[in-house]
């Protein structure tokens, strides 16, 4: 027993990408909690947010956990996809969290203690007011982004071919479903399908458009593309080329105000600034004064600190250090940002990003879930052993 358990963990270790001598300490601990939040879920291998309280496997958790999964175990990386694509709904629609006894993929899934307090901020498919109904809850459409990076990593076809059509489906369900003013620019219908339960822009719910949602729309078009060319398909690939094109252009025609992003809720512009502003970079597709401005912004004091990126800018009103998604740092929004600040042209400032990041985790102790911007500490209720922080961290830890 115990020599299988320690032959397991020296080659669980053997497969740790290298990192550089000051990240080493930090950089184990993540490897070793990717490790320990392995459990059987659902007929696969599941990689858990964290074991303090989150016990089932969540939708873009297990995108981010993929990124790290694939330095070790390609066929690991893909397990964490494929429970999402097992479980997709005949609509299209990836679920946001696989447990051993189900999926949650609308309202009505959620504990029965709970549906009073989600109604508050929740949007009707095709109105302006709250509702009984079932709303659907998914997480934000990064999949292809996420079988791409392990695709870049270990090349599998054969993987690519499985998850193209569901891919496909998951991305047409956001404009058949998700877009209630029928625009083509599809919204959040709950606080859950936005990755960002607390973020003050729910304060104006119900139904909300920060500038992410679309910015990943545009690159899931773009990694459709990307898997429809290594599947020998040229015409889809030229078709999804030209969707990514045709919806940044929307994004930046519609909600590019001159000066920032708008971020909608209940279908109109809410006051709130928060890092989701900046995410149009990860499109790489922004006109250049367009990305200028938004790295501009980023640099400013709104953003940026010793510690960036504030997930709710520090002038904001609503900023609080400690209250997730309110202000804390999160390891997902700052990985997005540098991936986008390179696509668009901004290296120097990826790298300066990558590097505050990097610092911030290895001073602060753990993995945590989120950290105080100011102090640089696990803020308040963050857990710890937190799953997508190891992995990205990891990730960019590993990069050369
Ligand atoms: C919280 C986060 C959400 C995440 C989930 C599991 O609800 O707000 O983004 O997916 O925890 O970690």
């Amino acid at each position: 027993m115990r020599a299988a358990a320690e032959a397991r963990w020296t080659e669980w270790f053997a497969r740790m990408p290298p990192v550089r001598p000051d990240l080493a300490e930090r950089a184990r601990m993540a490897w070793w909690t990717l490790a320990v939040n392995l459990l059987p879920i659902a007929g696969r291998e599941g990689l858990v947010p964290s074991k303090y309280g989150y016990v089932g496997v969540w939708n873009w958790d297990a995108l981010f956990h993929a990124v790290a999964l694939r330095h070790a175990s390609p066929a690991l990386a893909r397990e964490q996809i494929l429970f999402f694509l097992d479980h997709q709904l005949p609509d299209g629609r990836l679920p946001d969290v696989v447990h051993d006894h189900g999926v949650l993929a609308d309202t009505t899934d959620l504990p029965r203690a709970d549906h009073a307090r989600l109604a508050e901020h929740v949007g009707s498919a095709n109105g302006n007011g709250p509702t009984r109904a079932p709303v659907p809850v998914t997480k934000p459409p990064l999949a292809a982004w996420a079988v791409w990076k392990v695709h870049e990593t270990d090349p599998d076809t054969g993987f690519l071919a499985a998850v193209y059509p569901g891919l496909v489906r998951a991305h047409a369900w956001w404009f058949a479903a998700s877009d209630p003013d029928g625009d083509g620019l599809p919204e959040y219908l709950h606080p859950y399908s936005s990755g960002l339960d607390d973020s003050p822009i729910w304060d104006h719910g119900p139904r909300a458009e920060p500038p992410d949602l679309n910015s990943y729309l545009v690159l899931e078009a773009d990694r459709l593309a990307d898997i429809a060319g290594a599947l020998g398909r040229p015409a889809e690939a030229a078709h999804w080329r030209s969707r990514a094109a045709a919806h940044a252009a929307l994004l930046v025609a519609r909600r590019w105000d001159g000066a920032r992003f708008t971020t909608l809720a209940g279908g109109v512009p809410v006051p709130v600034r928060t890092a989701l502003d900046l995410m149009p970079l990860f499109t790489g597709r922004l006109p250049a004064g367009v990305a200028a401005a938004l790295e501009r912004d980023l640099r400013s004091p709104a953003f940026w600190g010793e510690r960036p990126v504030p997930t709710v800018a520090f002038d904001d009103p609503a900023f609080d250090p400690d209250a997730m998604w309110r202000g804390p740092v999160w390891l997902n929004v700052n990985y997005l940002l540098v991936e986008g600040l390179r696509r668009s042209g901004f290296p120097d400032t990826a790298a300066e990003l990558r590097e505050r990041t990097l610092a911030m985790v290895r001073d602060a102790g753990g993995l945590y879930e989120y950290w105080n911007p100011l102090t640089g500490a696990r803020a308040a209720r963050a857990t710890s052993g937190f799953g997508w922080s190891a992995a990205l961290f990891l990730d960019l830890a590993a990069e050369r």
